[in-house]
């Protein structure tokens, strides 16, 4: 078994198999309905326990699909109904019961400690829906939508991220030393991201540039990227940081700098960092995006049970 915490853990090998398992699913199920399992039943009879400390919509209803065209099932979990919530039980003893009861677990979590936990005492594989630091199962899915829509490997494209320094963005940048794409970050100075990521980075062969201007980073791009600037870990004064962003908006200008068939891309929800033209005009695909969500967590999962072909 395997756990997908972090990106940058993964090899690039498995990472583009699970890429390419996602492809060949995806094209196998035309016409198939929603629940109706894929016709080899991967993971007939396998119980994803899912939780979430923090909302979710989209991470919530893709783990729970994708587990059920794998023919398994799902059981989300309250963790205000939890013992461990009220400090009734250790993480370690409910991470040894999970594992008991369970045949994989996906977190989305507040703290970055609590998944080191888990992994410490979970004997079944565990999955980062979502942390401060990181959103693997987004960016992976990212890599296969825009594979997807530009038909050609990403390593051949300039994609480019206009926006705040959070774990949307380190995913992305895990990713781009992964997969090899040039990637363009166009940010205020003060939240340029983390120094000790983009030293990895460097090291790792990165092609990794960094703007403090959104047009100069979306010059020539294949694909733009934003998200909200307030994160739903952000405890900074939110009123403040919105103001500082205000010349990173995503809107028609900025698009115009990327390629003329250059895609706007945004992992939702949104906020005030893309203009609602852009957003719901023709070079987004944000729609595509989300739904995309199930069939790399489908692969995302295959990859987790070792049942990759
Ligand atoms: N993009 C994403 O993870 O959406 P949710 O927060 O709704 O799960
Ligand atoms: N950066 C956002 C992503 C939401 C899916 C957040 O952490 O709130």
């Amino acid at each position: 078994m395997k756990h997908f915490i972090n990106i940058r853990d993964i090899p690039s090998k498995e990472l583009k198999k699970i890429i390419l398992d996602a492809k060949k699913r995806k094209i196998k199920r035309k016409n198939f309905n929603t629940l109706e399992s894929d016709k080899d039943s991967p993971l007939k009879g396998k119980l994803l326990i899912q939780m979430f400390e923090k909302s979710s919509l989209r991470t919530r209803l893709s783990f729970y699909i994708a587990i059920k065209q794998l023919n398994g099932g799902a059981l989300t979990l309250r963790p205000d109904e939890l013992h461990l919530s009220k400090g009734g039980e250790s993480l370690a003893d409910t991470a040894k019961i999970i594992s008991t009861f369970g045949n994989a677990f996906m977190l989305r979590t507040d703290s970055e400690r609590k998944l080191e936990i888990l992994k410490k005492n979970m004997t079944i594989p565990l999955i980062n829906g979502l942390s401060p630091n990181s959103h693997p199962t987004q960016v992976l899915s990212d890599v296969f939508t825009i594979e997807e829509i530009k038909k050609k490997p990403i390593s051949n494209l300039q994609i480019c991220w206009i926006g705040d320094s959070n774990n949307v963005l380190n995913s992305l940048i895990e990713a781009s030393v992964k997969f090899s794409f040039k990637l363009n970050i166009g940010c205020p100075k003060k939240y340029k991201p983390y120094t000790k990521l983009l030293n990895w980075a460097k090291k790792n062969k990165g092609k990794i540039k960094i703007f403090y201007n959104s047009k100069d980073a979306a010059k020539g791009s294949d694909v733009i990227f934003t998200d909200k600037v307030i994160s739903m870990n952000d405890k900074l004064n939110k009123h403040k940081k919105l103001k500082e962003f205000k010349n990173y908006k995503v809107n028609s200008i900025v698009m115009s700098y990327a390629k003329k068939d250059a895609i706007f891309l945004h992992c939702l929800p949104r906020g005030s960092e893309v203009s609602n033209d852009v957003f719901l005009g023709k070079q987004s695909k944000v729609f595509q995006q989300a739904l995309n969500r199930i069939y790399v967590q489908k692969s995302i999962l295959l990859y987790c049970f070792e049942k990759l072909r």
